[in-house]
């Protein structure tokens, strides 16, 4: 008999052991930790956190079973620049991906991992990417040397012992190798968020389907089930496979009569996509519910009846903290009420947190981010713009009875919308699904942070320009290939609640009011809503949205609508210059489209609502 490589490892599965061992050999770690995902396992690992510093126990009577973390002020949100899509072919990573030779590549994470975690325990965490055991789900291993990525992946995954009993000896699983990059000498103690920001490599292997992450502790570079799993490499598996890997939050909405519509939807990274996911309808909807089914990840498959299902393959939220209260998501702010980490946030005097925009009033006096004394004269921000929660999607007092479905949950809709300022309406239909994946492919989003050129427009297809997996030229195909095969695939809108007036104000409301624009979806899905004809697709009028509760006159609301006609004919030119970078690949239809967009612009009145006249 051979004598177990793991005398405590909870699984035989050969391919896991020896992947283990292999790692073990490379990072010479002290201990190897096989993570049970029990709350004992839980609680100990942030015991150890707060004694070493990296977490801070938060008031057990105001915030239960919390904690706060400072990362490095270096190490703050995903690092775009530093990650790489390693295929084999540089086209079929695509002009839109960083990429660098696989062997290449190895040879450098193979440099940098070699004892990279001296002097650290090295955690092997089994996790699933949707409801164990779905078969929409897919398993994952992560190995990390930092305690703060356990505790965070056993909020956002299901994670533990369990999941080596659904793998068993044969099972398939994506192997996440990650470390923080801070090996310690003999006795060293280390900073309490270890990092090494100058070398940071976020990359993935789609061809092996592998992932290594070195050097960041922080959400997406580190949660590697996250973007890294759950869209990099899952778009790739959902190409091969047929089905799709999106960018997406899920919501059902159940209208007073109990009819229950399902909806996915795609904004990029913070663009309302949380705030969505937990809508409260506003006063006049009595009876409507919106149900939460995930926030940020959505994997769809085709069913047996030809329609999409989708699951949401994480267990937690890691939203964006600042802007969120008790009047923007109620719901985001119960579900951090407990049972959370909070990363980047500042500490009040009692021991609870804060953030910009939660309160009216700040408080007067708190502990930035940096962990500095602050008042609300100090001039910074006291939590960082992109300080997160993270916290069981359980708590979320909206979640839908059906969010652990295994078998998903039908889709009705999409819905596209970015961060635009002028010229792109509140709502419009495409036409039809080759029409709504072109509107997808060239959706754009005004950056926001001012390092990125404030205002500037990027174009982030379908929301995934960072997270699309190979060549966005062929996910733009693959989009179209399954519309194809779909016997009645879901109906698609382009949305934007972020257009300003001449004063820089949001014109529209936004929220809870978004649910007046749900509900017209709702209308056009169940055919039961009235559009009319304009370059840009199908656009409700005035009267076809319900006002109910809400003082929002006609003019305002075509000041949202309209699309000036040389603004239309620029977006159309914007579209040749995306194109123009995967010329070599870019589906045709595409350019049909194009100069269809064109020529209704061209053709067509100045403004749309000329539209509404001839009615
Ligand atoms: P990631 O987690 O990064 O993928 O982003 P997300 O899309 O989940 O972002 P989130 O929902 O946290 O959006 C954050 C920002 O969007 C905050 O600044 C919100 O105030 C703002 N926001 C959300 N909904 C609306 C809306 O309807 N109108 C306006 N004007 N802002 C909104
Ligand atoms: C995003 O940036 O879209 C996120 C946060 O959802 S992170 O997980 O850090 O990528
Ligand atoms: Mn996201």
């Amino acid at each position: 008999m051979n004598t177990p490589i793991y005398q405590d490892a909870p699984t035989s599965n050969p391919k896991v052991l020896a992947w283990v061992k292999e790692m073990e050999t490379l990072c010479k770690p002290d201990a190897v930790h096989w993570c049970d995902g029990t709350d004992e396992e839980y609680d100990a690992l942030c015991q150890l956190m707060v004694e070493h510093g990296t977490f801070i126990k938060l008031n057990e009577a105001k915030r239960p079973n919390s904690y706060l973390s400072r990362s490095d002020p270096r190490d703050v949100a995903r690092v775009e620049g530093r990650t790489f899509i390693c295929s084999n072919n540089k086209n079929d990573a695509g002009p839109t991906n960083n990429w660098m030779p696989p062997e290449e590549m190895k040879t450098k994470l193979h440099g940098l991992f070699d004892g990279c975690m001296r002097g650290r325990t090295m955690y092997v965490i089994p996790f699933s990417m949707g409801p164990l055991g779905s078969h929409i789900a897919h398993i994952g291993i992560e190995i990390t040397d930092s305690p703060y990525v356990v505790v965070n992946m056993r909020i956002m995954t299901r994670m533990g012992r369990k999941v080596f009993d659904v793998l068993g000896d044969e099972g398939h699983f994506v192997p996440c190798m990650h470390s923080v990059g801070y090996p310690l000498k003999s006795g060293e103690a280390g900073p309490a968020w270890p990092c090494d920001p100058e070398n940071t490599y976020i990359t993935h292997f789609p061809e092996t389907r592998e992932i290594w992450s070195y050097g960041s502790g922080y959400g997406g570079n580190a949660l590697l089930g996250k973007k890294c799993f759950a869209l990099r490499i899952a778009s790739v598996m959902a190409h091969d496979e047929g089905w799709l890997a999106e960018h997406m939050l899920i919501v059902g909405v159940e209208s007073p009569d109990n009819e229950k519509t399902y909806v996915a939807a795609a904004f990029p990274s913070a663009c309302g996509k949380t705030n969505f996911a937990m809508l409260v309808p506003p006063p006049g909807f009595e009876g409507w519910k919106v149900l939460t089914v995930g926030d940020d990840i959505a994997w769809i498959k085709p069913g047996p009846d030809g329609r999409l299902y989708a699951i949401n393959p994480e267990a937690g939220f890691f939203g964006v903290a600042p802007g969120t209260s008790d009047k923007t998501n109620p719901n985001a702010m119960i579900s951090a009420a407990k049972n959370s980490i909070f990363t980047n946030v500042a500490l009040t005097d009692d021991g609870d947190v804060w953030w910009e925009g939660m309160t009216k009033e700040p408080p007067a006096h708190l502990i930035d981010w940096k962990g500095n004394d602050w008042t609300p004269g100090s001039g910074a921000p006291a939590a960082h713009p992109n300080a997160r929660f993270t916290s069981p999607a359980a708590q979320c007092p909206t979640i839908d009875p059906d969010w652990e479905n295994p078998n998903g949950v039908p889709i009705a809709a999409f819905i596209f919308g970015g961060r635009v300022s002028h010229d792109m309406p509140l709502v419009f239909q495409a036409f039809n699904w080759a029409h709504g994946v072109y509107l997808a492919a060239t959706m754009g989003s005004e950056a926001t942070a001012a390092a990125e050129g404030q205002g500037a427009m990027r174009r982030d297809p379908m929301a995934m320009l960072p997270f699309c997996g190979y060549n966005m030229a062929d996910y733009w195909s693959h989009w179209l290939n399954m519309g194809r095969t779909l016997n009645n695939p879901p109906r698609i809108f382009r949305v934007n609640w972020f257009r300003k007036d001449e004063n820089g104000k949001f014109i529209w409301p936004g929220f809870g009011d978004n649910m007046r624009v749900l509900k017209w979806i709702l209308d056009r899905v169940h055919g039961d809503g009235f559009a009319v004809e304009s370059p840009l697709g199908w656009m409700p009028r005035h009267e076809d949205l319900p006002w109910q509760g809400l003082e929002f006159p006609q003019d305002q609301f075509y000041e949202l609508m309209s699309v000036a006609k040389d603004a239309g004919q620029e977006e159309a030119s914007a579209h040749e210059v995306l194109f123009d970078r995967f010329f070599d690949r870019l589906p045709k239809e595409f350019i049909y489209e194009r100069e269809m967009l064109r020529s209704r612009f061209w053709r067509g009145p100045s403004r749309w609502e000329l539209a509404r006249e001839r009615l």
